[in-house]
């Protein structure tokens, strides 16, 4: 038994390790929305962190960032390749999002996922004080919870999913679809993006375990009887406050203007910003923009698409397929219809800073979320937090987990790619006063339901539930 009396496990710890010019190591935070909600709790309730630093190979002592105690996980390179890009990224991720890629289903990866799971439990086990609350994030991480009751039935365990959970016809390929689900039970409180997420879990749990479930309740045989696990959505946000603070920054606005003039004042401006994943749908919007070029209906001389692709799981086969394809795509269209002058699609594949992120959603006109799947896209709550002028027209797709919240958008479907053509023609067109009533109500949602708003509303589930079972009025 530890001594920290809440307890975060994610994959990758919400600090980047870098390495001095001199050869030491360096801790960067980096600007992820989860730790940014979680940082005055953490803070204040003396919190540690677990997690993964992001390089194979290395072991780093616990030290303290922020008021954050961070305990690094070490990693060995054979279980980057069979945990992490293997069983989370080239099994689960691609499962749990439709199978828009083909799942590769390895008994190895399986056997690295339980390990490496072990190795996080153990680790939260040693961290957490008598009774103290445990919170495990994502897919990566979904056998925690039972590993972690286990060992230290004194704990409330909370549990998110920060990706979809997919139907049942789907989910039932998973060949340890029994042990996962066992895994997550573990938890007290598991929560989705959706409402349909915690549908298509408790439905999994029904058809394949047996067990009872009732509204979000679930009741899970126990030692004594039966234990009550809630599974509920709780949909995640952005620190919308510090992105219009941003905004409201005169060097930034000057930035959006720069980025206009050196995209040569363009009428429109359309912006992807995704990390490069086969989920995101880049591909539709580049051919839904292409088709709108070849016909005429759109000029490259008036509208520039700009798209941010940040790189990912590089080393993952469909990852590496993906950006050859994205690739020949923009190198076509731009061969095609790209002038001296004008750019048809600016496209960078790096990442980058917040203050730039921020600077491109002012300069853009219209932001495209055309995702084929997505838990919940955050991207497109960051251009309505940025977008306190009140101008910009937001085009989702209605398999983001934002389109749920997000109703004055324009929502598409991403595979029909004349609706994706019609949505960009009536985004560029639509009028000042349409675009003002409908970002004022994207923003109210946006800022009314913000991430401290929904760590609050987890925990105080959490919390909750753990009084009710204890049967104290
Ligand atoms: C998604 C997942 C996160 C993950 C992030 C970046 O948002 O839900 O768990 O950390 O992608 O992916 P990476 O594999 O680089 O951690």
């Amino acid at each position: 038994q530890g001594a920290y009396p809440l307890v975060v496990l994610s994959n990758r710890l919400p600090v980047d390790h870098e390495v001095n010019p001199d050869g030491s190591d360096a801790w960067r935070t980096s600007p992820g929305g989860l730790v940014t909600a979680l940082e005055p709790l953490m803070q204040a309730s003396d919190g540690a962190w677990i997690g993964w630093p992001g390089v194979a190979d290395r072991s780093f002592d616990p030290f303290e960032k922020d008021g954050i105690s961070i305990i690094p996980v070490r990693l060995s390179a054979l279980e980057l390749e069979q945990f992490y890009e293997g069983f989370s990224n080239d099994t689960l991720w691609p499962l749990y999002h439709d199978v828009i890629a083909p799942p590769s289903y390895h008994r190895e990866w399986w056997d690295s996922y339980v390990s490496v799971n072990r190795r996080f439990a153990e680790r939260a086990a040693a961290a957490a004080a008598p009774g103290a609350t445990v919170w495990v994030h994502d897919y990566q991480l979904q056998l925690v919870p039972r590993m972690l009751r286990e060992a230290r039935p004194d704990l409330l365990i909370g549990f998110f999913n920060h990706i979809p959970f997919p139907p049942y016809g789907i989910y039932a390929q998973l060949p340890w679809r029994k042990q996962i689900l066992d895994g997550l039970l573990g938890a007290d409180l598991i929560g989705f993006q959706r409402v349909a997420d915690a549908g298509n879990f408790s439905g999994a749990v029904r058809r394949l375990l047996g067990y009872p479930t009732r509204g979000v309740a679930i009741d899970v045989p126990d030692t004594d009887g039966s234990r009550r696990v809630i599974a509920k959505h709780f949909p995640i946000s952005i620190d919308a406050a510090s992105y219009e603070a941003l905004a409201r920054r005169p060097d930034i606005q000057e930035r959006a203007r720069q980025i206009r003039e050196d995209l040569g004042n363009p009428k429109t401006i359309m912006l992807g910003v995704d990390r490069l994943d086969y989920t995101k749908g880049i591909g539709h919007r580049i051919k839904a923009f292409g088709e709108l070029l070849e016909e005429g209906s759109l000029n490259v001389e008036d509208v520039t698409l700009v798209q941010v692709a940040s790189p990912s799981r590089e080393r993952v086969g469909t990852y590496m397929a993906l950006r050859d394809e994205i690739e020949l795509a923009v190198g076509r269209l731009n061969g095609d219809y790209s002038t001296i002058s004008h750019t048809a699609i600016s496209y960078h594949h790096h990442g980058y800073p917040r203050e730039e992120m921020v600077a491109l959603y002012l300069a853009a006109d219209v932001m495209l979320v055309t995702a084929l799947r997505d838990g919940m896209n955050l991207v497109a709550k960051e251009y309505v937090a940025v977008r306190f002028d009140g101008d910009g027209v937001l085009v989702l797709s209605e398999f983001a987990g934002a389109a749920d919240e997000l109703k004055q958008a324009i929502l598409i479907n991403p595979h029909d790619i004349d609706g994706v053509k019609a949505a960009i023609l009536r985004a560029i067109a639509m009028p000042r006063t349409e675009r003002t009533r409908r970002m004022r109500a994207l923003r109210r949602k946006v800022f009314d339901n913000d991430v401290a708003a929904w760590s609050a509303s987890f925990l105080r589930t959490l919390t909750e539930g753990a009084v009710v079972r204890a049967g104290i009025p």
